[in-house]
């Protein structure tokens, strides 16, 4: 842990911002200062005021290991290039961590992009787009631009993506998603399912395996195998997430060349911003990071999970740095009030109506989760917190963040 600082709560700037926002309250004589905080903040911004609990989209705490925050620092001065070899050398790189060749790997600004650019290259108004309900919500919005018919299919009672139904359900499928562990559930899909999958899947077809929270769970479960047998799958890895790198941007796409190569045309071959390139490679180089970091994730998680059991309450059999909560009562209730607490977690999943989807902070952070949630569940059962979803004011109305992704509303 020796090689990580914390993150800083605020900035300066939110400091001046909220410091603003507080003066113009108390002229308004708004003396409840915890509701001011949860009303204050654009929600859709995630802007939040300073000593918040955010723990609402899957970061790392952590942010970049020092020796990833070097690399940037150093390449400031060469910020004037474009420095296309570090893009070639990152790709090399990458490619040895994970076993495959360098034409196996595709380097994007996180992998946001390439999940996109899957969905628009595999699915048209006749080839459908396959996903778990509750799952992760991106490729769904990209089937809005393709026309693709979505199949959103339950997960199994061990919370694993359910391939005979995803089958079943989409016999003109184009792309089939498979998250694990899967967001929100922070469950794995076995293996021998994506083989199952990849074996019984309609001709044409891919598998699109996301493993963006895979270096917090079993590595071992990879789909990146399958790769290396030529099968029709695209697996994505990101920098985001055990790496803490959401902000810096950078994730890749592992695939057949030709598989690849649909990618590229839609935007994949441009310029990588440098400082993410160095961070990643630089981040690859820390033998330990990745086996420090899956330990504080599992240590504070199964923590909260120890204390969550102790209080009566149930959750997913999460490996991630995420999981459901039960509530038992509807979940915007207590989204709402934990806000007004200034603790922050994530969205609700329209399928799993009382659930709460908690990211795994610091312990300071889970212990600041735990008191607010004891208050909130003792005191929430008639409560109802009129917060705006969003601020008219908000450049981004016609959107909303998750995850750091912007999604056009519905
Ligand atoms: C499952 C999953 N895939 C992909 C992403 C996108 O992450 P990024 O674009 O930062 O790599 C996220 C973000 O939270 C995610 O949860």
């Amino acid at each position: 842990m020796s090689q990580n600082t914390m993150l800083r709560s605020d900035s300066r700037r939110s400091f001046l911002k909220w410091s603003v926002a507080a003066a113009a309250a108390s002229t308004f004589r708004i003396m409840n200062e915890p509701l001011l905080a949860a009303a204050a903040v654009d929600r859709d911004m995630q802007h939040f005021p300073p000593g918040s609990v955010v723990i609402n989209a899957n970061e790392n705490p952590l942010g970049p290991c020092d020796l990833a925050r070097k690399a940037v620092a150093d390449i400031i001065p060469d910020g004037g290039r474009y420095c296309w070899w570090l893009k070639e050398e990152l790709t090399k790189s990458f490619a040895e961590s994970v076993g495959v060749k360098p034409e196996n790997v595709a380097i994007f600004p996180g992998s946001s992009e390439p999940l996109h650019f899957s969905v628009m290259a595999f699915t048209t108004p006749t080839r459908s787009y396959v996903t778990a309900d509750p799952g992760y919500e991106s490729g769904m919005h990209s089937a809005k631009f393709s026309g693709a018919r979505v199949a959103k299919i339950a997960l199994t009672k061990d919370y694993a993506h359910d391939i005979p139904a995803m089958l079943a359900a989409a016999p003109d499928a184009g792309l089939f998603y498979v998250c694990t562990p899967n967001n929100p559930t922070g469950t794995l899909t076995p293996h021998s399912a994506i083989e199952e999958l990849l074996a019984k899947k309609p001709k044409g077809s891919i598998v699109l395996v996301d493993e963006a929270y895979i270096h917090f769970a079993d590595l071992n479960a990879t789909a990146i195998d399958l790769i290396k047998a030529g099968q029709d799958l695209i697996v994505l890895r990101t920098f985001s997430k055990i790496y803490g790198m959401a902000g810096i941007r950078c994730g890749a796409a592992i695939a057949r060349p030709d598989l690849l190569e649909k990618l590229i045309p839609q935007g994949g071959g441009s310029a990588m911003p440098i400082t993410a390139l160095v961070a990643a490679s630089a981040s690859l180089k820390h033998e330990h990071l990745v086996p420090e970091r899956k330990l504080i994730n599992t240590t504070i998680r199964e923590k909260t999970f120890d204390w969550l059991r102790s209080q009566g309450y149930s959750f997913t059999p999460s490996q991630a740095n995420f999981f459901m909560l039960d509530a038992k009562r509807p979940a915007k209730q207590v989204i709402d009030a934990l806000a007004a607490q200034k603790v922050f977690i994530g969205r609700i999943w329209p399928a799993w109506p009382t659930h709460l989807r908690i990211s795994v902070g610091t312990q300071a952070e889970m212990d600041t989760f735990q008191t607010s949630f004891a208050a909130v569940m003792k005191n929430s059962a008639s409560v109802s917190y009129a917060l705006p979803s969003r601020s008219e004011n908000s450049p981004h109305r016609d959107g909303f963040l998750a995850d750091g992704i912007m999604f056009p509303r519905a």
